[in-house]
């Protein structure tokens, strides 16, 4: 449904004179199909709200190109871009910050029926309305249609959030961290609506996240986004039960629900990974680490890793990941189970 390939953003930054870049989002590519539900997870900083502005056209890219169903997705002016927001809906992680709080249920909906189905009335516009409270299981819709946001919960608000985006009758839903600003007893419920959406509705769906543990509940393929550039790729379920980038293997083993997730993916606990410090910080964006982008954190980097960007390559079952452990090459690094916080190479070294 929506294909983007060689994704880059980089923002100038610093003032008169001084042309240094943020290199937000470099060389990206991901696919969103019709019913299924593609996770981007990566830390903060990684890129991800980038990569959703972009594919939603809320910003210029800097290279690459974005198809939605086969045709250059770019929109010149206000009309065009209509167009493409009618098919390519945006939902945001702050359901409080998104809606209006001086406006009604009834107002915020009414409004954006009428932009994208045009000027119903009455008897018309009040089923639509229905409709759209009940598609979020806000039942029955007239216990919230009049209620104003602050009388809702953060849950009800992001529900609201989703009715909104879906009165466009959208066929790619954008969802940047729909449930981090949600109390965790209700994230399920989201993620269920969202799940209920793509089977019923067969919306493509681009959930970005954090949290793998969720990806692997959620998403049908999970894309993992360091420093602005994919890691590895797969379907949810091998990459974060059997993890192939030395970075998949980190955010797994320091998920927060380690038992859930196998606890010493890649020989490495949670527990091990604290005390390894391997943890870390993600590099500047302003003058990335040369070569793998993940090389100063990873403990099995090599020298080829400090100098060459690694390609995406195949790791099996439609699988890639970005780690030239996976290459051919005769200096590749070797990927071990490790316990202890000193570098492949070091270990190597005389
Ligand atoms: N408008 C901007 N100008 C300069 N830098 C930006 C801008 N927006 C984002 N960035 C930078 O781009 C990088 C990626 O940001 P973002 O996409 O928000 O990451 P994430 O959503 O994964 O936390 C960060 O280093 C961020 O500071
Ligand atoms: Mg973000």
């Amino acid at each position: 449904m929506l294909v983007a390939t060689g994704l880059t953003k980089h923002f100038p930054v610093g003032g008169v004179g001084v042309r240094k870049v943020v290199h937000a989002v470099d060389g990206v590519d991901l696919e969103l199909r019709r019913g299924s539900v593609l996770a981007v997870v990566g830390e903060s900083g990684s890129g991800k709200s980038t990569v959703a502005r972009l594919l939603a056209q809320l910003l210029p890219l800097t290279a690459g190109q974005v198809l939605l169903d086969g045709h250059d997705a770019r929109v010149r002016g206000r009309k065009a871009f209509r167009r493409y927001v009618k098919r390519v809906q945006m939902i945001f992680q702050d359901p409080f910050g998104s809606l209006n709080p001086v406006h009604t249920v009834r107002y915020i909906l009414t409004r954006s029926v009428r932009i994208h189905r045009g000027r119903l009335r009455g008897a018309e516009l009040e089923a639509a309305l229905t409709e759209l409270l009940e598609r979020v299981h806000l039942t029955p819709a007239e216990r919230y249609v009049d209620s104003y946001p602050h009388e809702l919960s953060g849950g009800q608000r992001q529900r609201v959030a989703i009715a909104r985006a879906l009165a466009a009758d959208p066929e790619v839903l954008l969802a940047d961290e729909p449930i981090s600003m949600l109390d965790v007893s209700i994230r399920l419920g989201i993620l269920n609506l969202l799940q209920d959406l793509r089977d019923r509705l067969g919306i493509a769906i681009l959930y970005i996240t954090h949290d793998i543990a969720s990806a692997r509940y959620f998403a049908d393929r999970t894309t993992v986004l360091y420093a602005g550039r994919v890691m590895e790729t797969g379907d949810s379920e091998s990459v974060t039960q059997d993890p192939k980038h030395p970075y998949t293997r980190l955010l797994v083993a320091s998920a927060p629900d380690p038992d859930d997730l196998g606890g010493t993916v890649g020989g490495l606990t949670a527990g091990e990974v604290r005390e390894s410090g391997i943890g870390g910080e993600p590099p500047s964006l302003i003058d990335p680490p040369p070569g793998c982008r993940f090389h100063p954190r990873c403990p099995f980097a090599v020298d080829l890793c400090r100098r060459e960007v690694p390609d995406l390559f195949d790791v099996g079952a439609g699988r890639t990941a970005a780690c030239w452990a996976y290459s051919d090459r005769g200096d590749r690094p070797v990927i071990g189970q490790r316990t202890t916080g000193v570098r492949a190479d070091e270990e190597a070294a005389p």
